[in-house]
């Protein structure tokens, strides 16, 4: 089994060298090697996602991935900006099924912004599609407007687009995830006003009809935000796009208390997959030794769980989670009165530690 550890910018480095350390005090057999990604590797080679980095990604079995992003780079050209390295990598290894989980621990109830009786209990799946939609859409760029309100002025456009079997392979994921869970499946889309969101809707009311056993109803995606943060619990399997996704998938965060919790596993048709914490670089408390690393962590029992085969590896990271949270132990982001306030490394220190 070949790991690449990509820990990117920010507190990227931060973060993955805690998950790494989880991985290795497993005591498998797996090889690891590191290679630089997003603003890192800019600097180092003039480029975000440098070959021998896709090379690597390509070759291993699965990636575990930091954050990339500053806004130091803001300036650059977009192809040169580190988030190509992220979108590079999901589109060439074809990693179209993104799921990120939202699991409110009991032990974080009070950490989240929302009435302890709306999200106790909460688990929710959230599947983004992740290789399409306007995030890849051609053609995009700018130019002199033509026609509209304000001609002879600059324009810029993206183009939105999905194709049916692309609608159709993520809809299958969705509807075999919810077969594990409680058999629900939600459809985000935006058909009322969107073509491509027809499409959408139109596909996934085909594909359920594969599956009888699962409950399939659609919402608009405005009212899906609505009905998060109202009463996320009734959710169960969430399927949308990608960008609903991107946006959906933060909001969802929240509710189970920080987003410094929530892990992703992004996966191709081989069963290959990225992973990486949903959250970002943060790069204002990058360097202080600050941030939470257990979203890191438990993308890192995702990995074991559905690109090694080894579920019962990933089920002991799960429960040291568990286990610390109970400790009390917490980072700035999830901390609260009565809690013990720690830092990066002392909490991966106790994931460590609390491995049964
Ligand atoms: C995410 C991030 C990325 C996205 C950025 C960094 C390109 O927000 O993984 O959710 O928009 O997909
Ligand atoms: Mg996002």
């Amino acid at each position: 089994m070949k790991i690449a550890i990509l820990p990117g910018d920010g507190i990227g480095t931060e973060i993955v060298a805690e998950a790494v350390k989880v991985l290795q005090a497993l005591d498998l057999a797996f090889e690891t090697e590191t290679a630089l990604v997003g603003g890192a590797a800019f600097d180092a080679f003039g480029h975000p996602l440098p070959e021998a980095t896709l090379q690597l990604a390509k070759d291993a079995d699965a990636i575990l991935f930091g954050a990339v992003g500053d806004w130091k780079y803001d300036t650059l050209e977009r192809p040169l900006r580190p988030e190509q390295a992220i979108l590079g990598l999901r589109k060439s290894l074809g990693l179209f099924a993104n799921f990120r989980p939202a699991i409110c621990y009991p032990q974080l109830v009070d950490a989240s912004s929302l009435k302890r009786e709306l999200v106790s209990g909460l688990d929710i799946l959230i599947i983004r599609e992740l290789t399409g939609d306007i995030y890849f859409g051609q053609p995009r760029g700018r130019r002199i407007a033509t026609d509209g309100h304000f001609p002879g002025t600059e324009e810029a456009f993206d183009t939105m687009r999905y194709s049916r079997p692309e609608i159709e392979r993520i809809a299958h994921v969705a509807f075999q995830a919810a077969r594990k869970r409680d058999k629900r499946v939600t459809s985000v889309d935006k058909a009322n006003v969107l073509e491509t969101f027809q499409l959408w809707k139109d596909v996934l009311t085909d594909v359920g009809l594969q599956y009888p056993d699962v409950a399939l109803d659609h919402m608009y995606v405005d009212n899906a935000a609505m009905q998060l943060v109202k009463a996320p619990k009734k959710f169960d399997v969430v399927v949308t796009g990608n960008m609903f996704g991107d946006i959906l998938s933060d909001a969802a965060a929240m509710l189970t208390g920080s987003i410094g919790m929530l892990p992703s596993a992004s996966l191709n048709d081989k069963g290959q997959g990225l992973y990486e914490p949903s959250h970002g670089s943060a790069p204002d408390i990058a360097g202080k030794g600050v941030a939470n690393p257990l979203a890191t962590i438990l993308s890192a029992a995702m990995m074991l769980r559905f690109s090694l085969n080894q579920p019962a590896a990933a089920a002991r990271i799960e429960q040291a989670v568990d286990r610390v949270l109970t400790q009390g132990l917490r980072t700035p982001d999830i901390h609260s009165h009565g809690t013990t306030r720690v830092g990066t490394v002392a909490m991966g220190d106790a994931v460590v530690k609390a491995l049964g």
